[in-house]
């Protein structure tokens, strides 16, 4: 039998664990997951029976729901009201998302046709949760309809504002994106006649809130311009959406509406989260400008689409810094 020396013993170790990490390293990278989650999977097939009793069982509790981490982007893929992202609680900068609007939309796992009363819970659930993720400074732009006129009229975006309101969040202000979508009208309620007409505005709006106080109580590194913040501190935004088929989404909104918001309201390297991420629009905004990202999708095939879309801006811009 041959003996090792101390140092050749020492050695021996530390190479057998940088041959482990670069092994992980390279499944995660084929299989496209997280380094946490190989090797959480490894450990829950390699301990197997013993990982029932519940102190082990803690262990893999630790992020089940983490589906793609690389470069200051987490992506969880479960019901926003579910995930456990309690890691964040009283950390989250900006909040910038758009929720389902409940138009009959065919999202795959999100019902989308809940009754009026049932979509304004929903709305007071998720937000009562975004609160207690955000810092005291924290602030959320949330793109959502002025009004819905599909199964009845409804004043969405000010129902929206009264339960934020009502959940403990202060209003800053409303920005009105002109998307420039006028598609052709149909519906006039009574033509040329005042005896029903109606009038609907081609617009969605951003709405802006804070928790508890609209000032940052932090310095940070701001990354807007003077030209877009004079531009942009007008309230009213004109820019094209995007396209659902280039995306493979039915409702997404394009990267110039995430990457006003987070130049304008957050600072480099604040956490930014999307709690319906659906094709990753916000996260990949956040990634190209220099912030933390989180974000959470319910439905599996919006996770393959958004983990696509992330890997081929991280993959550009490690093209980018190749060629500079
Ligand atoms: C309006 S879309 C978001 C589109 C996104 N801004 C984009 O650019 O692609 C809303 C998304 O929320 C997801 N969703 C619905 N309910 C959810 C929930 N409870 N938790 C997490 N995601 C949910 C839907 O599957 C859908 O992809």
């Amino acid at each position: 039998m041959r003996y090792l020396t101390d140092s050749q013993l020492k050695e021996l170790k530390v190479r057998l664990k940088w041959g482990i990490f670069e092994k992980i390293k390279e499944i995660s990278k084929v299989e496209e997951k997280s380094f946490n989650y190989v090797i959480n999977e490894l450990l829950s097939k390699v301990l197997g029976n013993i990982a029932n009793q519940d102190n082990i069982k803690d262990l893999f509790k630790e992020q089940p729901d983490l589906v793609f981490k690389k470069e200051n982007i987490e992506l969880y893929h479960n019901d926003f009201l579910k995930v456990d992202l309690s890691q964040y609680k009283g950390k989250i900068n900006l909040l910038v998302t758009s929720p389902p609007y409940n138009l009959s939309i065919d999202y795959g796992t999100h019902k989308d046709d809940i009754t009026y009363e049932e979509y304004i819970d929903f709305t007071k659930k998720w937000l009562s949760k975004a609160y207690e993720l955000m810092a005291d400074d924290g602030r959320i732009c949330v793109n959502i309809p002025l009004d819905k006129n599909k199964n009845g009229l409804k004043p969405v975006y000010a129902d929206f504002v009264e339960v934020a309101r009502k959940v403990g969040f202060k209003y800053q202000s409303t920005i009105v994106w002109n998307e420039q979508n006028i598609s052709r009208r149909t519906a006039w309620g009574s033509w040329l006649s005042a005896s029903a007409p109606y009038v609907i505005a081609p617009v969605e709006m951003i709405v802006v809130m804070y928790k508890k106080q609209w000032k940052k109580l932090k310095k940070g590194e701001s990354t807007i311009d003077r030209d877009e913040f004079i531009e942009w501190t007008n309230g009213v935004w004109t820019f094209s959406g995007e396209s659902k088929k280039r995306v493979g989404h039915p409702a997404p909104f394009p990267v110039e509406l995430p990457r006003r918001c987070i130049r304008l309201f957050s600072y480099k390297n604040d956490i930014i989260l999307d709690p319906f991420v659906g094709s990753g629009t916000t996260l990949i905004s956040a990634y190209q400008e220099g912030r933390k990202a989180i974000g959470v999708e319910i439905d599996k095939n919006y996770i393959d689409i958004t983990m696509k879309r992330l890997l081929k801006v991280l993959q550009q811009k490690r093209l980018d810094y190749v060629s500079k």
